[in-house]
């Protein structure tokens, strides 16, 4: 049986890629996107290239969106195999961008995407994830969130300074701790995706890996075995070499 997998914010970026990554393996791809026009030409690049690729309107602030959605990929084929929770947006950097000077609406507006449409598209369509063998859950999380690597003064994540977007990364990494344990004792494995510092439109092409990189961790954990981990931090470490380069990392 077809796997078929959703992936949220698909139109580019470390979501384009990791449809790429799991079109090649043979599963159905739908590919989530807000706008109409680059959601439609995305699934036609994938598809130019040989994936079964499908355009589906998702944004994951709109609840009648989602639903829609949700209600589609039930009518169309009946069950869900692989979730993979990527959209996400960084924020507006208000001021200088320190906690002292961030709007509550920047805030807001951040959680609304990262943490809030993550759960809303979930619990849309956990009852589809159950109806797959062994279904997979992926949140693309980061390892900003991480308090660990926070608070090391040796981690290449001390001198970040703004709220919005780690503490939407923070709150996202126990979302999928909590649903991986409400999810134990079924074959559903739930896990949080650090792609590492990706060159991509929401860092302005800063980062020093690629997007398919990225979404080379975010494929796995959404193909994993099952006797793999389950409510995970897991992907790429910075600074790390060799055989440690990619494993769990701190909360
Ligand atoms: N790049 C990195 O270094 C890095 C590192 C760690 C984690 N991440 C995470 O990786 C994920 C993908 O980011 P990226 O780097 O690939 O950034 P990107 O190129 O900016 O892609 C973000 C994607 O999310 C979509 N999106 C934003 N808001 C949405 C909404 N309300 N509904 C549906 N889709 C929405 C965007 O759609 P539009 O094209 O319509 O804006 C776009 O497709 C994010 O969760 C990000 O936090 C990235």
């Amino acid at each position: 049986m077809t796997t078929i997998a959703l992936i949220t914010g698909a139109n580019k970026g470390i979501g384009f890629e990791t449809a790429r990554h799991l079109a090649a393996t043979g599963t159905t791809v739908l590919v989530g996107a807000r706008d109409a026009d680059r959601g439609k030409n995305a699934a036609a690049a994938l598809s130019e290239a040989g994936a079964d690729a499908r355009f589906i309107p998702l944004d994951v602030t709109d609840a009648d969106s989602i639903a829609r959605a949700a209600a589609d990929i039930d009518a169309e084929f009946g069950k869900l195999d692989i979730l993979v929770n990527n959209a996400g947006i960084a924020g507006r950097l208000d001021g200088d961008g320190k906690p002292s000077s961030t709007a509550l609406s920047t805030l807001r507006e951040v959680f609304e995407t990262n943490v809030f449409g993550i759960v809303a598209l979930t619990n849309a369509v956990l009852r589809l994830l159950r109806r797959s063998e062994a279904a997979r859950i992926v949140n693309v999380s980061s390892e900003v969130g991480s308090f660990a690597m926070t608070m090391d003064e040796d981690s290449p994540m001390w001198p970040m300074a703004a709220i919005a977007y780690p503490t939407s990364k923070t709150a996202l990494t126990m979302v999928t701790a909590m649903y991986a344990k409400e999810l134990w004792n079924t074959p559903i494995k739930v896990n949080a995706a650090n792609p590492g510092y990706c060159a991509t439109d929401l860092n302005a092409n800063t980062g020093f890996r690629t997007a398919a990189q990225g979404a080379e961790v975010v494929a796995r954990l959404a193909t994993l075995p099952a006797d793999g981990p389950t409510g995970t931090l897991w992907g790429y470490r910075w600074g790390a070499t060799g055989a440690d380069e990619y494993g769990i990392l701190p909360w």
